[in-house]
């Protein structure tokens, strides 16, 4: 019996933010599009509606079945969902005159609200919103205002319903934490179970009544999902997973041995495969980016294929599939919580394998994956590391691919990674590498001019890749690495550094 927090989505961008948070409190919580509500159930605690890109006035409004929950469990409304509540039951929700947008202070709080306790007079608190409540239903009491919005929170006398008009997911929002653990802890009662050793023996127990005696194929990538989900199954069925690991020639430098290494120490059984050349052949001459990463996701499964048909009774292919991707493949609401993602490592495998999916992740947010890799015991090298695209180098290889270009690549890419290493920056780095350009330039060394290729490195900060910073690196350390490159590289004479920001750029270049 999981005890569980319900976000009902209405397509905030914020919703997965208000998930996130709850799972900081060690609180599970669950996100489910408005107009797939479920039912409630005694592992149910409380609800909270999310925040929409709709008004409640627009013709095509969600409209939740708000008596679903109201007066049964505690129940939150944030921003859209304490407007709904207000607006149906008969208050009124209006233009605002000034889109109340960005920082407010609560310039009246209600200390004796159990809501608020610990919520600062004045603290700052984030506002997004075009509509404002303008009154509200006699039942509903004021709990705090700021100078321009009277009712930024609200309650309903004698049932834990409330209503708050700012996002208390959000970090601007200064005292909004305490605000959601006050929500979820005091008024209802999650006693905060939710910690990766928890998680951990909950799935060990899940996994082995789910798989039996069968075996499990599962694809490694050297990242942190697919080698979680890898050592969380093995502690579950121990030999009975059988892991392949493929080089496809456009992993990092000794990338493939290093990380082979290290599952190996985790005693998984798995099988690395070299596959390289079958990557080059196909890649031959090929410089399209989609067409590339096409030909790397096809000779992937082939050679994958291949591999598990050695595998004796395979039937469940493992998967390091995390919460946010089952989130975007659920959300109908069309809004902007529907985000855009088609990336995945084993992408669509043959019919014909008919195997089914084991996905022991799949609730996990990508730092929850982290701190149950740490409780698991994996290295650092491994649960630390920066995203890596399923396409690799081939994607940061601009134009054709060949084994020189790889190499060069490989090296560049090398002295900049353990640069940040070493300069303690690797950590405050979302994701970093280096991209082959298809450009020549003119150099001098020495006494002789050069016409090499240039590089660009990139560095970005992020929480989940959607959106991107450039990162501001130090100067200095530019500086050493660019001459280290120039310097150890040949076949590069130029380096520079990009500093485009996702959106309009993106983190890849291709
Ligand atoms: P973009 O370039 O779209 O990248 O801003 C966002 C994140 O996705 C990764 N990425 C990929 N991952 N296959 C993958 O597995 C791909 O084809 C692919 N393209 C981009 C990128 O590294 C970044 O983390």
């Amino acid at each position: 019996m999981q005890e569980t927090i319900l976000i009902l989505d209405f397509g905030s961008q914020y919703t997965q933010l208000i998930a996130r948070r709850l799972r900081e409190l060690n609180v599970y919580c669950e996100i489910t599009p408005w107009n797939k509500p479920r039912e409630l159930d005694d592992t149910i605690k409380g609800v909270i509606f999310s925040g929409s890109p709709f008004s409640v006035r627009d013709e095509n409004a969600p409209v939740p079945k708000v008596e679903m929950y109201k007066g049964k469990v505690p129940l939150l409304g944030v921003c859209f969902g304490a407007q709904f509540m207000a607006n149906h039951f008969g208050g009124e929700v209006l233009p605002s005159k000034i889109r109340e947008y960005g920082r407010a202070n609560l310039a009246f709080v209600d200390e004796s609200s159990d809501l608020l306790q610990g919520v600062r007079h004045n603290s700052q608190v984030w506002m997004s919103h075009g509509d404002t409540i303008k009154k509200v239903p006699a039942d509903f009491k004021v709990i705090c205002s700021t100078d321009d919005v009277e009712f930024a929170g609200y309650k309903i006398e004698n049932e834990s319903t409330y209503g708050i008009q700012f996002h208390p997911e959000v970090y601007h929002s200064e005292d909004g934490k305490k605000l959601l653990e006050n929500f979820v802890v005091t008024i209802c009662g999650c006693s905060q179970n939710w910690t990766p050793d928890e998680f951990i023996e909950i799935t060990i127990e899940k996994l082995k009544n789910q798989i039996g005696s069968d075996s499990v194929i599962l694809g490694l990538s050297g990242g942190v999902d697919s080698s979680v989900a890898a050592t969380i199954l093995h502690k579950a069925i121990g030999d009975q997973l059988h892991c392949i690991f493929v080089d496809n020639g456009l992993l990092r430098k000794n990338e493939f041995e290093s990380v082979l290494e290290s599952y190996k120490g985790l005693g998984l059984n798995v099988k690395g495969v070299d596959a390289k050349e079958k990557f080059y052949t196909a890649l031959a001459g090929e410089s399209d980016p989609e067409k590339k990463r096409k030909i790397i996701g096809g000779v992937f499964i082939d050679v994958f294929d291949e591999e598990s048909q050695k595998v004796k009774d395979a039937k469940w292919l493992g998967q390091g599939t995390i919460y946010p991707d089952v989130i975007e493949s659920v959300s109908a609401t069309g809004g902007p919580s529907a985000t855009i993602k088609s990336h995945h490592n084993v992408g669509g495998l043959p019919d014909y394998m008919k195997l089914q999916v084991v996905e022991p992740l799949k609730l996990l947010f990508k730092d929850e994956v982290r701190r149950v890799g740490r409780a698991l015991e994996i290295p650092e090298n491994i649960v630390g590391r920066h995203p890596f695209p399923g396409p690799g180098l081939g994607i940061r290889i601009l134009g054709d691919i060949t084994a020189e270009k790889v190499r060069i690549l490989q090296e560049v890419d090398s002295i900049f990674i353990e640069g940040l290493k070493k300069w303690n920056l690797y950590d405050d780095v979302w994701q970093a590498g280096a991209i082959l350009l298809p450009v020549q330039t003119v150099g001098v060394m020495g006494d002789e001019r050069t016409y090499e290729n240039a590089v660009a490195l990139r560095a970005v900060s992020s929480t989940d890749g959607m959106t991107a910073d450039w990162c501001h690196l130090p100067y200095d350390f530019l500086a050493k690495i660019s001459n280290e490159i120039i310097n150890n590289v040949r076949g590069i004479n130029r380096v520079t550094y990009d500093i485009s920001s996702k959106p309009p750029a993106t983190i890849e270049w291709e």
